[in-house]
């Protein structure tokens, strides 16, 4: 029977650390703020940027929530961008994803300042995850490195499979493995014979966004087993990537959905923040 990564609590420890250099940062005169872009009225992002205002109230970090009409132009919103770019009051800036069809997503993540992209979505960011060099660690992917890390499992030399190859989570995923010296292999919807890879994953991390996907049989006596999806199951309720109940009579470690992910996705951003404000201080 697998041990509970508990998301929740490692989340929290995080979160107090975050709050308590923010204090400091405070009694020196320095504030931090994050700018959150809300572009439209998709339902899933207006809850993941509510979620993100209420760790910001928590940790004392000014979230500054900015919420555009679902019809702006591209310009008018490489404007908005702009202009925070240069705001000094504004330290990170997140633009919630996904945007509207007509808007070109790679030019508008490209137009943040690298030193407030605390997603790590740009270029110079995504190419500095590559060589090992980054200032921010993108949120979901750190997130999971920190779960690993508190089973005090060493990534070092273990086979790491990663399914999904998305931009925010599988392929910078891989590479943080990567540069903990994992073995990676990254699966995805073309992978031909899946199960032979994950049965020899001593980390499988699910990143496909199907409910139920990863079953028992796919998985190694003992494995680490991390749950990146967030679905919507028969009856409406949330649930991962991975068939919990079947799973984790197999995996040695699991997080679970709701709880696993999702919350350090989170306190990472908060940690990233509070990186970008020390960042742009120092400099
Ligand atoms: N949409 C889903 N996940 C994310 C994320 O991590 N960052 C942003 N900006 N948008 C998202």
């Amino acid at each position: 029977m697998a041990q509970l990564i508990d998301g929740r609590s490692i989340s929290d420890k995080i979160k107090n650390n975050v709050k308590i250099e923010v204090e400091n940062l405070k009694k020196s005169g320095i504030g931090v703020c994050l700018a959150v872009v809300l572009v439209g009225n998709d339902p899933a992002s207006k809850i993941y940027v509510k979620n993100k205002r209420i760790a910001c109230e928590k940790v004392g970090i000014v979230s500054k929530e900015i919420v555009l009409d679902e019809k702006i132009s591209e310009s008018e919103l490489l404007s908005v961008i702009s202009n925070l770019n240069t705001d000094s009051k504004i330290n990170g800036i997140l633009v919630q994803l996904p945007l509207p069809k007509h808007l070109n997503e790679t030019k508008v993540i490209n137009s943040i300042d690298p030193l407030k992209d605390v997603d790590a979505f740009c270029p110079v960011n995504v190419g500095k995850i590559m060589i090992g060099k980054c200032d921010f660690l993108p949120c979901t992917p750190a997130g999971v490195l920190d779960l690993i890390d508190s089973t005090g499992v060493s990534v070092c030399g273990k086979n790491c499979v990663v399914i999904g190859r998305s931009n925010i989570v599988g392929k910078p995923m891989a590479m943080l493995l990567l540069n903990r010296s994992g073995t990676v292999t990254v699966c995805h919807s073309r992978t031909k014979d899946l199960k032979s890879f994950t049965q020899n994953a001593d980390i499988l991390i699910s990143a496909v966004g199907i409910s139920k996907f990863v079953k028992a049989d796919m998985v190694k006596p003992g494995a680490i087993v991390i749950d990146v999806g967030i679905n919507r199951g028969e009856n409406g309720q949330i649930c991962g990537d991975v068939d919990f109940e079947g799973v984790k009579e197999v995996a040695g470690y699991i997080t679970p959905v709701p709880g696993g992910v999702g919350p350090m996705t989170i306190a990472k951003l908060m940690e990233n923040a509070l990186k970008a404000a020390k960042i742009q201080f120092e400099s």
